[in-house]
């Protein structure tokens, strides 16, 4: 068992990683959050996978919501809360998030605002629940406005991850997950790169020997960020690598299109090629790096989408400033933050995206 120290303002939380931690789940939440009634969260696809026994081990009720992003909304929030509260749900008693990171956002933030705030546990299904979503205590819904609009910080009392799940979870998923681990390891090289540089292309393969190890070295980068910045004001956006292209790749397409971490891996490659453009990486560094990318493919196309087609997109979620946007770079050792680049630069270099193939090889956009 890898046991991860987790910041929160209000006490300590920890993230457990362990082979078939599932089966001793009831030891795990009330040693984290207490004896109070439990209360499982899922979607209905993990929960014929996982959801029922775990409610079992845990002799309590439990939801299974409709899957999708599209659910990460009011009524279903609504939900939740009226499923608590049904059931008894009291002061001590403890929600349960099993499933990907719409289920974790979702429970998240229900137990937030039931009866003035309930704990919670989460328990990510997902490699991208795993090293992203359930980690750095934000929880939140979409509106018709834009995603994760409304939402709060409420971190879980203990993060329990089983990597055995990963077995069920459809390649692209995994693949998509492994793309922010790709970003994180540029955010930290010093203690990712010799995991990534290992376990990258058997898990690319869907050999999961190595996922807790890795996920474990996502855990601690990410944790290690949010601590130094829990509310995002400085630090926090290195995690941003990837995502500004990234989002407006999603927002382009009506987020139908991408998987999150395949519209970041496209973000990661402009940003790879922005940076060396810039003399912050070598072409050959970039190119290692857009190397371990092509693992990730293939990647849904970009070819059919003109610059003029993302542009718009692109500062919805960053204020665009004079002189362009501050994006994120990666650089030798690590990120640079608030690099204002022209549009003009980032057209070229998203023209130059455009010509990459979407199934590789990525190395000739640098
Ligand atoms: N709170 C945060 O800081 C944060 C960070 C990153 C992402 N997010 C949010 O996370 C969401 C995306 O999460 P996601 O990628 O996990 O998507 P998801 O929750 O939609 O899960 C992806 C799919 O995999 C299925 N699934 C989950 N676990 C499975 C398993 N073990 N086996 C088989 N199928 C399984 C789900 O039912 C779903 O169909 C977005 O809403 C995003 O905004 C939040
Ligand atoms: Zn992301």
């Amino acid at each position: 068992m890898i046991t991860i120290d987790l910041p929160r303002a209000d006490g300590a939380s920890r993230c457990l990683i362990g082979e078939g931690l599932l089966s001793q789940i009831a030891v795990h939440v009330e040693q984290a959050a207490g004896a109070g009634r439990h209360f499982v969260v899922t979607d209905a696809n993990v929960g014929p996978l996982y959801g029922r026994s775990v409610a079992t081990r845990l002799a309590a009720p439990f939801l299974e919501l409709s899957v999708g992003e599209e659910h990460k909304v009011w009524p279903t929030v609504e939900g939740i809360i009226q499923f608590l509260l049904v059931n008894g749900a009291d002061r001590d008693s403890v929600v349960v998030g099993l499933g990907g990171g719409v289920v974790t956002d979702l429970a998240g933030f229900a137990a937030a605002i039931t009866l003035r705030g309930l704990p919670w546990v989460a328990v990510p299904t997902t490699l991208l629940g795993m090293v992203d979503a359930s980690i750095g205590g934000k929880t939140g819904i979409n509106l018709d406005l834009g995603k994760n609009l409304v939402g709060c910080f409420w971190p879980p009392r203990a993060v329990l991850v089983d990597p055995h799940t990963l077995r069920t979870l459809p390649s692209r998923e995994l693949r998509a997950g492994l793309a922010e681990v790709v970003k994180v390891t540029m955010i930290a090289p010093s203690s990712m790169d010799h995991l990534l540089a290992r376990w990258l292309p058997p898990l690319a393969r869907g050999e999961l020997g190595g996922a807790g190890e890795m996920v474990a070295g996502a855990v601690r980068v990410k944790a290690d960020v949010v601590a130094i910045d829990e509310r995002e004001k400085g630090p926090r956006q290195a995690l941003n690598l990837g995502h500004t292209l990234g989002h407006a790749l999603e927002a382009a397409t009506g987020y139908g299109r991408f998987l999150h971490g395949e519209a970041v891996a496209w973000g990661m490659l402009t940003a790879l090629r922005l940076a060396r453009d810039r003399g912050l990486l070598s072409t050959a560094d970039a190119q290692t790096w857009a190397g371990r990318l092509e693992l990730l493919a293939p990647l849904p196309p970009i070819s059919d989408l003109s610059w003029g087609d993302v542009a718009p997109y692109l500062s919805r979620d960053k204020k665009r400033k004079e002189g362009g946007i501050d994006w994120v770079l990666p650089r030798l050792g690590g990120v640079v933050l608030g690099v204002r680049i022209p549009d003009e630069h980032v057209a070229r270099a998203y023209e130059a995206l455009c010509t990459v193939p979407a199934e590789g090889p990525f190395t000739g956009l640098l």
